[in-house]
């Protein structure tokens, strides 16, 4: 079945406005080396992720096979295949916040919001995300909530933490 181009990140923009947008970048970037990733970088800043539809119109405008885009798209974890939430949780399992404790804040997340890692909540508000290490090991264990660090994370206190995202 045909995937549809719709979800989109800003309500303001139709989706084919936003296709128009990324056509231009292509045009851009197209002879640029490396400019499929530079490519799908913008393309999923428009459109919020990059859902099959979207990475067929990329792979025909420069004249490349779906499998390649693909690929790409699915290789590197900053890309997004599926709607992203409004908020990203993610999760440092860095060898110090596993050790203190990051599994268990996943485990807890996952608990809290019904979801499994790699996925967004059926109300669109969070979507969970495990990470490397982000630098704050001393004060593990550390989650970023869309760019805020929060360090030394008590489990107890995810739920108020996350309730000032609603
Ligand atoms: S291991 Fe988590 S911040 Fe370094």
């Amino acid at each position: 079945m045909k995937e549809q181009v719709k979800h989109c990140a800003c309500q303001c923009e139709t989706d084919q406005e936003k296709l128009e947008r990324i056509g231009q970048v292509i045009e851009e970037y197209k002879d640029k080396e490396g400019s499929l990733i530079q490519i799908l970088h913008i393309a999923q800043g428009i459109y919020g992720y990059l859902p099959l539809s979207l990475q067929q119109f990329i792979a025909a405008k420069l004249d490349l096979p779906l499998s390649n885009v693909y690929g790409v798209a699915s290789f590197y974890s900053f890309f997004s295949t599926t709607p992203r939430g409004e908020n990203t949780i993610k999760v440092c399992l860095g060898t110090a916040c596993y050790v203190r404790g990051g599994k268990k804040i996943v485990e807890r997340l996952k608990n809290i919001l019904g979801i499994e890692v790699g996925e967004t909540t059926t109300d669109g508000k969070f979507t969970l995300e495990v990470m490397r290490c982000i630098g704050a090991c001393g004060l593990a264990p550390a989650i970023t909530i869309n760019d805020q660090v929060f360090k030394q994370v008590n489990p107890d206190k995810l739920p108020a933490l996350l309730e000032k995202y609603y």
